[in-house]
């Protein structure tokens, strides 16, 4: 018999198990050398907490609020690409643990369902995340689709206009939809449940994109197909734009520079997401811990900070909170809960940072996560 799953880290294991490796490790790895993928956790490591005693921790409150919208704890469900493709319909079952444990959910442009598809099967609004396409005029249609599906914040990611390497996507042959070959023929047989839920799925293909853009379909690597859709010339003019079609609350992800983080602030954002990608754009860049505090120095308040790369527990959370950020996104370990089984895994990943957090809260003597000490991080 299996032993209990304990942390995200077993959720992890079992993903690797259920779901066929080039989808794994597309979730799992990052760019080039990987040297950012690996600094993100190394960094959370090399931060200590400040223990406290005797401070009665009895009633603690997880609860807070993003952009404005009352959450039950200060995390919310990062945009994933391919969601849909760690486990059939992933991007619904995604939403509804979101939706069943108050915190937000966010959908990538490049989600397996669509807008429409996670709009027709929750009853709760979520976030949509935009990638600018050369093609303004679709750009244009997603914001709509997204407005019209009543989604609650826009976050523009600003980090991926051109894409860095991942070695293993291009090793793996990954192709969209799932193409069986002689290569990972053992591979997806061997995975038959996974494959069951893909083919029930409402969708197996870039859902947002279907029949809007010619080529998605036949694509072969998705590197190929961003280099020739996404829009390189995207720059601050763009915001204004994106301002007019969008009247809800914006959120731009990807900033690791403090002058970034003050520029995006003038912009008028709601928010930024402290981010490099999940170690997956620019290898060699520092871990997101690390440039936290100086970027929420940068904007004092003038605008709210998440945080994301690298999460994995309720420690690395109150690390981001104890540095300023307002709450932390979780990618990898959302897509390692999918993975391994379905919504329930979604569920038991949130359910496992939750507890984490407020254990390792009362253990620094913390009761709000709204108001976390910054003296939680120890210093020498
Ligand atoms: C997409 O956002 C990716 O990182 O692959």
């Amino acid at each position: 018999m299996r032993e209990p799953i304990t942390n995200i880290m077993d959720l992890r294991e079992l993903a690797r198990q259920r779901v066929p490796r080039a989808f794994f490790e597309y979730a799992d790895r990052g760019s080039y050398e990987e040297t950012t993928l690996r600094e993100n956790r190394a960094a959370f490591g090399r931060l200590q907490l400040r223990q406290r005693v005797m401070e009665n921790v009895d009633e603690r409150s997880l609860a807070t609020e993003i952009v404005g919208q009352s959450v039950s704890m200060p995390l919310a469900i990062a945009p994933t690409g391919l969601t849909g493709l760690q486990h059939g319909s992933g991007e619904i079952h995604g939403a509804r643990a979101a939706v069943k444990a108050g915190i937000p959910f966010c959908l990538s442009t490049m989600s397996i369902c669509s807008i429409e598809q996670v709009h027709a099967a929750t009853d709760s609004p979520f976030w949509f995340q935009i990638y600018v396409m050369r093609d303004r005029g679709f750009t244009r249609e997603l914001i709509q689709r997204a407005v019209a599906a009543k989604c609650s914040a826009l976050m523009l990611t600003a980090d991926l206009t051109v894409q860095g390497q991942r070695h293993r996507e291009i090793k793996n042959g990954l192709s969209v939809p799932p193409k069986i070959t002689l290569r990972n023929l053992f591979d997806i047989a061997s995975k038959p449940r996974w494959a069951w839920d893909v083919l029930r799925a409402p969708s197996r293909s870039f859902g947002n994109l279907e029949g809007r853009i010619g080529g998605a379909d036949s694509l072969t690597t998705l590197a190929q197909w961003i280099a020739s859709q996404f829009d390189p010339t995207l720059s601050w003019h763009d915001l204004g734009w994106i301002r007019e079609l969008w009247p809800g609350k914006l959120i731009i992800k990807g900033i690791m520079d403090a002058g970034d983080a003050r520029l995006a602030a003038e912009h008028g954002v709601d928010a930024i997401v402290v981010s490099n990608h999940g170690g997956r754009q620019l290898d060699g860049a520092p871990a997101t811990i690390d440039v936290l505090a100086d970027i929420v120095d940068a904007v004092a308040g003038s605008t709210e900070v998440l945080f994301d790369s690298g999460i994995t527990s309720g420690q690395d959370l109150l690390k981001a909170l104890a540095l300023g950020a307002r709450a932390g996104l979780i990618g990898k370990a959302f897509l390692y809960g999918l993975g391994a089984g379905g919504e329930a895994g979604v569920t038991q990943a949130i359910e496992i940072i939750r507890r984490e957090l407020s254990v390792s809260m009362a253990l620094t003597g913390q009761r709000d996560a709204r108001h976390i000490d910054p003296a939680v991080i120890w210093r020498r």
